[in-house]
C-alpha cells in the first residue's frame, strides 16, 4: 500500500438540504479510524452547507471544475470559487463525465492541470467499459487515460488515482479483489515506467464501483488498493463509516 488510506464519498447529483443535513449529523457522530483521509464530494449547491456543519475531520471535494480561471463561462464553476468556499479536492475524469456528458481525455487533462496549479488536489478517475474489458483492452484504456493526465499535469503531488471500472459503477457488480488488484498493479507499473519509481510508490490508487459495507474489507486487504471512491454507499452515514474503517 502507498501512503495513508483514502476514502472518498461521491454524492453525485443526489440530496436535498434535509437529506444532506441528516447525512452530516450521521457523519459527525460516526466513529472513524484516525489514520484515514476522508473526503466527501457534495453537489456544488450544497458545498457551503456541508462546509458549515460537517466536522473538520472531513475534507470537501467538488465533483467537477472548469479548465481555467472563471469569467464568461455560463454554468461553470471555477477552481478559485471552489477554493473560496473551502474545497480541497476535485473529482476529474469520472466515467459519468466521460461517457454521459462526453468529456474527452484532453479536456480532463487540462482541468487537472489547472486545478493542481491552484493547489486544488485531484481524484483522477480512470476505468474501462464492459465491452473494453471483454475485448481484452482494460490495460490499454487505463494507460491511455493515465497518459492524458501525465501529459498535462506538472506533478503527481496532490493526485489520487481512482480506478473505477465502468461496469462496476452503480451496478452492484463489484470487481473481485483480484480483478481490482490486477489493474492497480498495472497502473503502478505504468507510473513506474512512464513517470518515476517514486511517483509509482507514493501515489495512492483507490478503487471505486459498487463498494459497500460488506465487500470493502476483502478489497482493502489487497496490497495495491489504497482506499475507495464510494458512490451510493456514501449516502448512508453508518455504511460509509464501515468503509472508512476497513483500513487494514
Ligand atoms: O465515484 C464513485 C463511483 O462512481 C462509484 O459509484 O459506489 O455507486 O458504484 P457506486
Amino acid at each position: 500500500a502507498s501512503g495513508k488510506f483514502f476514502v472518498g464519498g461521491n454524492w453525485k447529483c443526489n440530496g436535498t438540504k434535509d437529506t444532506i443535513s441528516k447525512l452530516i449529523t450521521d457523519l459527525n457522530s460516526a466513529k472513524l479510524e484516525a489514520d484515514v483521509d476522508v473526503v466527501v464530494a457534495p453537489p456544488f449547491v450544497y458545498i457551503d452547507q456541508v462546509k458549515n456543519s460537517l466536522a473538520d475531520r472531513f475534507e470537501i471535494s467538488a465533483q467537477n471544475s472548469w479548465t481555467g480561471k472563471g469569467g464568461a463561462f455560463t454554468g461553470e464553476i471555477s477552481v478559485e470559487q471552489l477554493k473560496d468556499i473551502g474545497c480541497k479536492w476535485v473529482i476529474l475524469g469520472h466515467s459519468e463525465r466521460r461517457h454521459v456528458i462526453g468529456e474527452d481525455d484532453q479536456f480532463i487533462g487540462k482541468k487537472a492541470a489547472y486545478a493542481l496549479s491552484q493547489d486544488l488536489k485531484v481524484m483522477a478517475c480512470i476505468g474501462e467499459k464492459l465491452e473494453e474489458r471483454e475485448a481484452g483492452k482494460t490495460f490499454d484504456v487505463c494507460y491511455q487515460q493515465l497518459k492524458a493526465f501525465a501529459d498535462n499535469i506538472p506533478s503527481w503531488d496532490g493526485v489520487v488515482i481512482a480506478y473505477e471500472p465502468v461496469w462496476a459503477i452503480g451496478t452492484g457488480k463489484v470487481a473481485s479483489p483480484q480483478q481490482a488488484q490486477e489493474v492497480h498493479v498495472a497502473v503502478r507499473d505504468w507510473l513506474k515506467k512512464n513517470v518515476s519509481a517514486e511517483v509509482a510508490s507514493k501515489t495512492r490508487i483507490i478503487y471505486g464501483g459498487s463498494v459497500n459495507g460488506s465487500n470493502c474489507a476483502e478489497l482493502a486487504k489487497q496490497d495495491d488498493i489504497d482506499g475507495f471512491l464510494v458512490g451510493g454507499a456514501s449516502l448512508k452515514g453508518p455504511e460509509f463509516a464501515t468503509i472508512v474503517n476497513s483500513v487494514t
